[in-house]
């Protein structure tokens, strides 16, 4: 699986990033396979003037132990971000945020020029939904946001520490998630729209119209499918 997740990377990195390039950072076990390649490529000179805006404080580390250079939307906007998903529906849409940092990865991707996904083919789904939906919801109230999540006729379930199940998880931003098993999301972007109208629910999982492609490793080759 390692060798899929690296072999979409790295294909991301060379057909999507260039010298001079501000370049979004994504957070899990695939991206940072392209954590490790850009910083390969500005160690040996390949890549020159190249800076991160980092998703998470987790990769924020490893893009420092890479030598990659970060700067913040503050100083920057970024001209491709390269991220992992958890799901990839056929129209691109996605489901981001088991790997906890779905709100700044949603950030950062909407104020991308090109947002590039990358997974293996075992993230290829025919519809959304086969896992949970992560939301991203402010801890004052989350008893209420939770009951709200559920109305929408979902099993909710508030995300403990991976690294201590004793504790909830708490985002980089200090909210928990909420992750939602639907029977079945026929409409995506409805769904969205009725989550946003919580007000406790910050950001869900979803990511509609926003990548640009998605680079696939499969077993024999590695492809990409570009958006329309
Ligand atoms: C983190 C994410 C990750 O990109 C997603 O969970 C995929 O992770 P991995 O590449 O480890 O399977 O959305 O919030």
């Amino acid at each position: 699986m390692d060798d899929l997740k690296r072999a979409a990377a790295e294909r991301a990195v060379k057909e999507y990033v260039q010298s001079g390039m501000v370049v979004g950072l994504g957070t899990g076990s695939t991206a940072s396979f392209a954590v490790h390649r850009i910083g390969e490529l500005v160690s040996s000179g390949d890549l020159k003037d190249v800076r991160g805006i980092p998703t998470s404080a987790r990769t924020a580390t490893l893009a420092e132990e890479a030598g990659i250079p970060l700067v913040t939307l503050s100083e920057a906007r970024p001209h491709v971000t390269i991220d992992g998903a958890d799901e990839v529906g056929p129209d691109l849409t996605l489901i981001k945020g088991r790997g906890g940092a779905l709100l700044r990865e949603k950030i950062v991707a909407h104020a991308s020029d090109v947002f590039v996904v990358i997974v293996d083919e075992s993230k290829l789904v025919e519809s959304l939904g086969a896992g949970p939906l992560p939301v991203e919801i402010e801890p004052f109230g989350w008893e209420v946001t939770l009951e709200a999540l559920a109305s929408l006729v979902c099993e909710t379930e508030l995300r403990m520490d991976p690294a201590d199940a004793r504790h909830l998880y708490v985002t980089d931003g200090g909210h928990y998630t909420a992750d939602c098993r639907f029977a079945s999301i026929p409409d995506p972007a409805a769904l969205e729209g009725e989550i946003k109208r919580i007000p406790g629910a910050l950001e869900c999982g979803f990511f509609t119209d926003l990548a640009r492609a998605v680079v696939v490793s499969r077993e024999d080759r590695v492809e990409t499918i570009e958006a329309g």
